[in-house]
Parts: C-alpha cells; sequence; structure tokens
C-alpha cells in the first residue's frame, strides 16, 4: 500500500526485524521503488555496535528501503535523525519540551534518548535506515548505556500510523532541501539541534576514550573535536556529556 507519495508501506504485526525483512525486499525491489517496512512488535531488534533494540507493542520499529549511493550512507544518519526531530517537533504543538540531536545518530527528549537509528546496506544500490522510536514506552534494561525515554513520558500524545506519514513528509522535505541546496544546508540545520555544541564532550570508542571540545561535524559526517590547537575527526563512538 502506498502511505506518503510514492513510498511503500508494509506492515507486519511481528518480525525478528525490521531491518531483516527490508534487506529481503531490496532484493526483488525493483529500481526506483522505495519502501517503508513497519513491525507492531520486534522480536530481535538491532541496534547500533552490536547491541539489542528491545522490541515492546506500542513502540514504531520501522526500516526505510530506498536507493542512494553506497557512499551516502553516514549522510543518511543525519537524514535520518533530523526527520524524527522535524518529527517530534511537529507533534509536541508547541509542548516546552527540548529535543536535540546526540551524534551520530540519537534523537533526545529532555535530555534522555527516544529513538535510534541503525544504517545499513541493501542489495545492490539500495540503503536501509532502521528506526526505533519510543512512542508509548521507555524500555528498561540494566545494560542500556544512556537513559531512555518515551514520547508518551513527556506529554506527548501521538501513535506510531501519525508518526510514520508525518516522518516521511519531513524525510522527503530534507531530501529535496539537500539535492536543491547541497548536504551542507542540512547539516547546518542538524547542528543547530545538536546537544553541546562548542562544549566539551567526551567520546567512547572500543576501549579508547577520548575528550575534547566539540565543533562540528564535517561533510561526511564525522565528529570533529578540538584537543589543544588540533581538530581531530572521529567516525565512531558513543559520546557522553560533562554531566554524565
Ligand atoms: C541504536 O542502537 O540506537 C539503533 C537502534 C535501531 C533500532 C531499529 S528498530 C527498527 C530497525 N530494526 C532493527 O532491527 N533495528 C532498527
Amino acid at each position: 500500500m502506498k502511505i506518503v507519495e510514492d513510498w511503500i508501506w508494509q506492515e507486519f504485526d511481528e518480525l525478528d526485524s525490521t531491518n531483516n525483512q527490508a534487506l529481503a525486499w531490496s532484493k526483488v525491489a525493483v529500481s526506483g521503488q522505495r519502501c517503508v517496512i513497519t513491525a507492531k512488535k520486534q522480536t530481535s531488534g538491532r541496534g547500533r555496535r552490536g547491541r539489542q533494540w528491545i522490541g515492546l507493542e506500542g513502540n514504531l520499529f520501522m526500516s526505510l528501503v530506498f536507493e542512494a549511493a553506497p557512499c551516502d550512507l553516514s549522510k543518511f544518519v543525519f537524514i535520518s535523525s533530523l526527520s524524527l526531530l522535524n518529527t517530534i517537533n511537529q507533534v509536541k504543538k508547541g509542548k516546552a519540551i527540548e529535543v536535540q540531536l546526540k551524534w551520530p545518530n540519537d534523537v533526545l527528549l529532555n535530555g534522555a534518548k527516544v529513538s535510534g537509528i541503525l544504517l545499513e546496506k541493501g542489495e545492490g544500490d539500495f540503503l536501509i535506515s532502521g528506526i526505533g522510536v519510543n512512542i508509548a514506552y521507555a524500555p528498561e534494561a540494566k545494560d542500556l548505556i544512556y537513559p531512555a525515554t518515551a514520547l508518551s513520558a513527556v506529554g506527548i500524545k501521538t501513535d506510531c500510523h501519525a508518526f510514520l506519514k508525518e516522518f516521511l513528509c519531513q524525510w522527503n522535505k530534507l531530501l529535496d532541501l539537500w539535492h536543491n541546496q547541497g548536504f551542507q544546508a542540512v547539516l547546518d540545520i542538524w547542528l543547530k539541534s545538536a546537544k553541546s555544541l562548542g562544549e566539551e564532550i567526551v567520546v567512547k570508542n572500543e576501549n579508547k576514550t577520548i575528550k575534547g571540545k566539540f565543533v562540528g561535524v564535517d561533510e561526511n559526517g564525522a565528529l570533529l573535536l578540538l584537543q589543544g590547537e588540533n581538530v581531530i575527526k572521529i567516525l565512531a563512538g558513543d559520546v557522553f556529556f560533562n554531566e554524565e
């Protein structure tokens, strides 16, 4: 079924992972098609860096499958997180809730994580953006490395379907911006909502802890940290803020 413009929507009651289903879809898709796959419940959701993503019914689990140059994979992290932020800003309807972005791909509500994004390669030129949004419940798990929240926990009333539709509209708008004005235009907007820009942060990467002043992201999405007089680029890691 079509949902927004030419997005095909496939909804499942239960999947192991919407990203697995998205990969399967990319193997049979015809060039020019794009699809969003959702599941009401996910039994083996994957997170970044080998972590699991809890699949409680009531939350949104979706994977977008679309054609793009594989070298642009990291750029879609920014398209995905900024689309989420814009969607939340729409559905919060003027409520005084702080919505911020945490490099590379988290969206924070009043400082706690409300969503996660996992970009993967599909078949051929298809890319997959797998996104979990805590609409109704914040998962409780001892091994969460970052405090979690949900839209409902801060008083935002929406449902998975309404959120999905708004999200796809926001995604389409950002793709237009990228194509009309270049990717820097997207990054400039992303940076306006980035938490702790210009402040000291900590990045944990494998077994290294790197400290520095968060001064921006480069055109490929690498985090730029100022250490003394040098700006270093960080390609992967978990960011922590001073208060944590
Ligand atoms: C993260 O670690 O923050 C990323 C989490 C990504 C979870 C989503 S839920 C929908 C899609 N299917 C998966 O198996 N993972 C992603």
